[in-house]
């Protein structure tokens, strides 16, 4: 009896991972517009680039390679999360998209996601070798995300919706 029902269980089980591998991914990427991406914009120095590719794209680009795995539900669901996710959060790809505003605040988050190693995200790792950053790769990327988030700070015209003091001149001439 007992035997039984594990026979039946394994049998369902293995019926639900068949019927699942019907349902697959979209595993198109929308279409590039390259004046838009980071590497147009607003290019980090290319051994930055070199980290950022393997190890973000795939995340937060329209880049994103899908390999063989994510044609095996559930993997290819949770790759798919993870995509939508983090290219809401943040894209490369429409980076000039981007508000002033914003990118320094992304600058901000990458350096500080980088620094405490929440980014790549840890499941992402066993199967992508040259995602894991030594702590000297880490810090190229923190040193260059600061960098932007330095240079360009103090921007001579007033940023849209703060406009304090812009019509202190009116009066002068
Ligand atoms: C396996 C996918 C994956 C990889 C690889 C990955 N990320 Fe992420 N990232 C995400 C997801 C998903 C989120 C959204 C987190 C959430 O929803 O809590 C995120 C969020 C972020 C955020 C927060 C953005 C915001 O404004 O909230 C930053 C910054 C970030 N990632 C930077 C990076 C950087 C830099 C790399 C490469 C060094 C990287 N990520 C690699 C999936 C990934």
């Amino acid at each position: 009896m007992k035997k039984n029902i594990i026979k039946w269980g394994l049998r369902g089980l293995l019926a639900v991972l068949v019927i699942i591998q019907f349902f697959q991914i979209d595993r198109t990427n929308p279409p590039i517009e390259s004046e838009k991406t980071l590497a147009v914009v607003d290019p980090p120095p290319a051994e930055v680039m070199t980290l950022l590719k393997p190890a973000c794209y795939d995340c937060h680009s329209h880049e994103t390679v899908y390999p063989w795995y994510t044609y095996i539900q559930p993997i290819g669901w949770w790759t798919k999360d993870h995509v939508e996710h983090g290219t809401k959060h943040l894209n490369f790809s429409v980076w000039g998209d981007y508000k002033e505003k914003r990118r320094l605040h992304k600058y901000e988050e990458i350096a500080e996601m980088v620094a405490d190693k929440e980014m790549p995200m840890g499941v992402y790792l066993p199967a992508h070798k040259d995602a894991r950053l030594t702590d000297a790769q880490r810090k190229l990327i923190v040193d260059w995300a600061k960098s932007k988030m330095v240079m360009e700070a103090p921007v001579p015209e007033a940023p849209a919706g703060e406009e304090e003091e812009a019509d202190d001149e009116d009066g002068a001439a």
